[in-house]
């Protein structure tokens, strides 16, 4: 059986690209492994939540996790601040981590171009933070979407580092765990790149039906086809590939050869996707809507999640402890 950890950062409510890109795997992984789902709020702090949107926006994606079928019976569903092993493996693996790697990494080079004015400390060390959330419970697998595969290496990378240089075999390097299918990457609705939280350009699984036609009727397109069986433009393609996550396919075909025959409207388009999205999120949404009301079983579910985590990462913080030489007088 192998171990797998997964995490999704706190920063907001889930959207479709995390659906698409990891947690719908999620849902088909706990029924094969020992799985460890937890909830990223350390890594939220880099953008500065104020302390009820903190609160709130963990406790939503709790809400959501549960909403989309994770079993709590079968996994560890967990916060990443409730286990303090984490923050002191972290501060351990920053010893092996050099400035130069890190200050490399297409992330921290993204966001010195976005947010010149606040450069800060934890946006540098992000993947070795998120390397201990990983290696603390030693995990083989990690399921992530195509964005998240360089910081995957770079815990691979310090697991390695850490072995040769206290000579053991001691943390596994993590692989992404991906079905055999390629790493996913859902567009976002802006015409270029991927969906994400922080570029505002997303469909949540709660966004009510009002929210969704207004996203997806603003969203960006072209003038239209003007040859026939024309090159489709990346906004284009972009709504065509959200078509094939929520659509049926004889809606796709029938769209394609409108587009091929130069007839497409694209706001009929829209309005189908649109549609098709909300038929979609609707029972996931309602399910969402009802959890997060229930303070109780949420509190329930963090509690134990965080009892079966902290024991792993106990016993793994006591081992490296020894590895590297602490000893008690
Ligand atoms: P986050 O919260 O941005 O995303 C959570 C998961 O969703 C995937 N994802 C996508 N996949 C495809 N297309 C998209 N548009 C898209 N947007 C997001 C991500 O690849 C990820 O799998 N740093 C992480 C959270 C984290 C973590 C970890 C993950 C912290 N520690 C340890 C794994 C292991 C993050 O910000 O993901």
């Amino acid at each position: 059986m192998e171990t797998v950890l997964s995490g999704i950062r706190s920063t907001g409510n889930l959207h479709l690209g995390n659906y698409f890109g990891a947690v719908k795997n999620f849902i088909k992984m706990q029924e094969e492994n020992n799985c460890y789902f937890f909830i990223a709020d350390y890594h939220s702090l880099t953008t500065y939540p104020t302390p009820e949107d903190l609160h709130n926006n963990v406790r939503m994606v709790l809400a959501e996790y549960l909403a989309v079928g994770l079993d709590p019976e079968k996994s560890s569903i967990y916060v990443q601040s409730d286990i303090r092993e984490i923050p002191e493996l972290y501060l351990l693996l920053n010893m092996n981590a050099y400035v130069g790697e890190l200050e490399r990494t297409t992330s921290f080079k993204d966001k010195i171009r976005t947010q010149p004015n606040n450069v800060n400390a934890g946006l540098l060390t992000y993947p070795v933070l998120m390397a201990a959330d990983i290696l603390i419970h030693r995990a083989n697998k990690v399921p992530v979407g195509k964005d998240q595969e360089q910081n995957l290496e770079m815990a691979r990378k310090f697991a390695k580092r850490f072995n040769h240089l206290y000579k053991v075999d001691y943390f596994p390097e993590p692989q992404p765990y991906n079905f055999g299918e390629e790493l996913v990457k859902v567009p976002g609705l802006d015409g270029a790149g991927k969906m994400g939280k922080t570029a505002g350009n997303g469909i949540y699984l709660v966004d009510d039906e009002k929210t969704i036609r207004k996203k997806v009727m603003r969203a960006v397109s072209d003038s239209g086809p003007t040859e026939m069986n024309q090159k489709m433009a990346e906004p284009i393609q972009n709504l065509f590939s959200l078509m094939k996550l929520v659509s049926d396919q004889s809606t796709i075909d029938f769209f394609k050869e409108k587009y091929n025959n130069c007839e497409i409207r694209y706001g009929d388009l829209k309005k189908q996707l649109a549609e098709d999205i909300i038929k979609f999120n609707a029972p996931i949404r309602k399910n969402i809507l009802e959890i997060s009301e229930d303070s109780a079983y949420l509190r329930k579910i963090a509690n134990i999640g965080a009892e079966k985590a902290r024991e792993s990462a106990a016993k793994t913080l006591k081992e490296v402890r020894e590895i590297i030489g602490f000893k008690p007088f």
